[in-house]
């Protein structure tokens, strides 16, 4: 079978190799993969900063955004039949069991050897056929059959969203956001956006393209206000947010993004910064930190609890914006076309899928 692999480390090595079927154990289910999406981590994988082979191979197969059909089951797996429609989690438990992943926390995992499905030590879901541990699979509705490719880069927000409301919770008794900035429209700024709505939230959007731009489009549909950052500059901003979401990825505005929540305010950043040296007082970082009991956090991967809110939230989402989520979908190709999904096909592009089945 076709799978879309790289040499860890090593740039542009991205190719087509052939893998046999893998075979399932006892507590994996095989997957016969529908979609994979791509996403920054892949293009850095791509690029060679990062990713690591599964012990005994020297390639690692890429795909951690991924849609799949159960082909067959494990002997102890329950919970599933032939033909459902699922999405794994990324992480998997790291080999000393620490006490978070044991919780079912990889996510917090306190030993830093964890493994992740295309990332790190795994191999992904971009080939017809996968095999994964059945404990850290969600089942989707058919009606997501479209979409359900969204559900990982969805994770990433409701992790995001619930740590951000159940720190606030904890430390106000009367915390009630108001207003908030999500910095970003890509796919996840996206889905931030549309999540927030569906909580009633009031959101403004901010990202560098025009407001005629498909992304503006997405973000008004949802009731949101779509702030072109080329035409009002973050800092001229007023700093009256009750929670900033960092989804750039961009180190000059990951540091604009402290300046704008207001007392009591929490950024969260999700994005990952390139090792550039910024300069910024950080003697004004802290002191504003302080001054106004802000909080700044960072929050990476999600476990299986995301991914069952997520679907729950997707199905929000669809239900109150017709079409929102099919037309982030921008790019949708065969395996055959697998370069023109890792290299974005147009300023509009926002996610890029491989289909396995075309
Ligand atoms: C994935 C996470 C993963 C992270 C770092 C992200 O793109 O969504 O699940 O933990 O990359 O490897």
């Amino acid at each position: 079978m076709k799978a879309i692999a790289v040499t860890p480390m090593m740039k542009d090595s991205l190719r087509i190799q052939d893998q046999d079927v893998p075979k399932q154990a006892r507590n994996e289910i095989l997957l016969k993969v529908q979609k994979v999406g791509i996403c920054g981590t892949d293009r850095d994988i791509i690029s060679g900063f990062y990713g690591e082979a599964p012990a005994g191979d020297n390639y690692l197969v890429l795909g951690h955004e991924s849609l799949s059909r159960v082909s067959e089951l494990g002997r102890s797996v329950r919970g599933f039949k032939k033909g459902d429609l699922v999405v794994p989690t990324v992480r998997r438990n790291c080999p000393e069991n620490c006490v978070n992943c044991k919780a079912g926390e990889s996510d917090m995992c306190l030993t830093g050897h964890y493994f992740e499905h295309g990332i790190k030590g795994l191999h992904g879901f971009a080939r017809e056929f996968a095999i994964t541990d059945a404990s850290f699979v969600v089942k989707l509705p058919e009606s997501l059959s479209d979409v359900g490719v969204l559900l990982e880069p969805m994770t990433i927000v409701e992790k995001g969203m619930l740590q951000t409301f159940l720190m606030q919770k904890a430390r106000m008794k009367k915390w009630k956001p108001v207003k908030i900035l999500v910095l970003g429209a890509g796919p996840v700024g996206l889905l931030a956006t549309a999540l927030l709505r569906v909580k009633g939230l009031d959101v403004d959007t901010v990202a560098t393209r025009s407001e005629e731009s498909l992304k503006a489009k997405l973000v008004e549909q949802t009731g949101s206000k779509y702030i072109n950052s080329k035409v009002s500059p973050l800092s001229s901003l007023e700093n009256k947010y009750d929670i900033v979401f960092e989804l750039t990825g961009n180190t000059g505005v990951a540091l604009e993004a402290q300046n704008l929540t207001g007392v009591n305010g929490v950024v969260s950043y999700l994005g990952v910064y390139m090792h550039e040296q910024e300069t910024e007082d950080a003697g004004k970082i802290y002191t504003n930190l302080v001054l106004g009991n802000r909080i700044q956090f960072g929050s990476v991967n999600a476990n299986k609890s995301y991914f069952t809110q997520g679907v729950k939230d997707l199905l929000a989402i669809r239900k109150r914006w017709n079409g929102f989520l099919e037309k982030m979908i921008t790019t949708s190709v065969g395996i055959e076309q697998f370069g023109n999904a890792y290299t974005p096909q147009s300023q509009e592009e926002i996610k890029a899928v491989i289909e396995f089945g075309k």
